[in-house]
């Protein structure tokens, strides 16, 4: 039986910063952003979206009533908990109109989350083959004003629903995964921001990279020219190329070709969102999807890096209906015609704190272009709301 991701659907806020205008204000040279980094904007994201209502907001967009019926659980990748106990997806739960009896879990382990929740769906709905599972990646990425971090940050939502006989990608069943005590990259309890070192993390990224692929080809008996295209996790968009760039000369010149031009297919949104932490696998292998001619059986490959630290690399096969919820047009609408926020409108934004107990924020819900809004906090209790 052929199991994988059925459906995906995407959602950040409409705010961005172009990072000519950081690399002007950093006094850095903008070709180190654009080129050396890879990025060219980042999403802001205000105080009226959180992980939950940009989950809502990227689940909305790819729901069927019939999803509604065969949905069993909700695996929810986030390392941008809004609660140290209640799990974001029972939230999610309310907030889609879901069954009372289908599962509601949160997964964490750095942007690893949504892979985890990708395999384990898989793994259900291979014995429960008529059900339904709904997969989220949601994360805002902070580092802080000023830091070499801050180029990297952004935010957004990527759901998934994986079924059996699914429109776009089938799972194949051989994947490769590794995981070691390491600290690149972490988040202790009550910060907002990350703590990172930053060089070492890129460094063990690519070391797990090629650990993992090598072992998934003593596996399968595969090699990389079995592949139509490689997709990443995209911190920032060069860390995908320099992972692939590790592994180009198993292949031929033809090959390579191939491989380079499916990767900047697959980093097209990447470069305008910034990372998404455990969606920004799933944003870029969108972004193959909505950019690429490839056909359907072509094989895709995807490398799943969480930091602290875990790797899987796993791989799928394209089907036959896989453009066929794809809107690229309006996705390079919806690009094109966000708000750019000054840099100064940033830093007010990024240094805003949670309102008070009984605070709301009708100035920033006025503004949001999103279905669902996180709306204040009332009685210390979050409150989500649809426009
Ligand atoms: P940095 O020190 O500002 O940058 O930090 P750099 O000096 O290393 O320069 C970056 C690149 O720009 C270099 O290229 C320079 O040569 C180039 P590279 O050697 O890497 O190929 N450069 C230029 N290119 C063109 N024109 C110029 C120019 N100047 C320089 N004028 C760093 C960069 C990524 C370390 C920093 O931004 C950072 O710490 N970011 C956060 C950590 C991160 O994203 N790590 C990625 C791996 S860990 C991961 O993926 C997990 C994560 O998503 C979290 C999770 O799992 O939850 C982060």
């Amino acid at each position: 039986m052929k199991v994988g991701i059925d459906k995906i659907g995407f959602y950040a806020p409409n705010t961005y910063i172009d990072l000519i205008d950081l690399a002007k204000e950093r006094g850095v040279d903008p070709n180190k952003f654009l080129i050396g980094i890879g990025q060219e904007r980042q999403t802001v994201v205000p105080l009226s979206q959180d992980v939950v209502s940009m989950a809502a907001n990227a689940a909305t967009s790819i729901f069927s009533e019939s999803d509604r019926d065969t949905i069993d659980m909700i695996l929810f990748g986030t390392e941008t908990g809004v609660d140290n106990s209640k799990s974001a997806a029972i939230y999610l739960q309310q907030l889609l109109g879901l069954r009372k009896n289908v599962r509601t879990v949160e997964l964490k382990q750095a942007c690893y989350g949504a892979t985890a929740g990708v395999l384990l769906a898989r793994d259900y709905v291979t014995v429960h083959p008529d059900r339904k599972v709904l997969v989220i990646g949601s994360d805002i990425a902070r580092y802080g004003l000023k830091t070499a971090g801050e180029v990297t940050q952004g935010g957004g939502a990527v759901a998934m629903i994986i079924s059996a006989e699914p429109s776009i990608l089938v799972l194949e069943a051989e994947t490769s995964h590794i995981s070691e005590d390491i600290m690149d990259f972490w988040r202790p309890i009550n910060r907002r921001e990350a703590l990172v070192d930053g060089k070492y993390s890129t460094n063990v990224y690519l070391d797990f990279f090629q650990t993992a692929f090598e072992s998934y080809k003593k596996q399968t008996d595969r090699e990389l020219s079995d592949f139509d295209a490689m997709t990443f996790h995209l911190p920032f968009t060069k860390m995908g190329l320099k992972g692939l760039r590790t592994v180009l000369n198993q292949v031929d010149e033809n090959k390579q070709k191939q491989l380079m031009t499916e990767f900047e297919n697959s980093r097209v949104y990447n470069k305008q969102i910034g990372n998404l932490y455990t969606g920004s696998l799933y944003l870029s292998l969108l972004s193959l999807l909505s950019e690429t001619k490839l056909d359907a059986g072509s094989r895709i490959g995807l490398f799943s890096y969480g930091s602290g630290a875990e790797g899987e690399f796993y791989s799928g096969i394209l089907q036959e209906a896989y453009k066929r919820q794809l809107n690229p047009e309006q996705m390079a609408h919806w690009l094109d015609n966000r708000t750019r926020l000054t840099i100064s409108e940033y830093e007010t934004i990024f240094n805003q704190s949670l309102p008070a107990d009984n605070g709301d924020f009708e100035t920033d819900i006025n503004k949001d272009d999103g279905v669902f809004v996180f709306a204040g906090i009332k009685d210390k209790k979050r409150i989500y709301r649809k426009k």
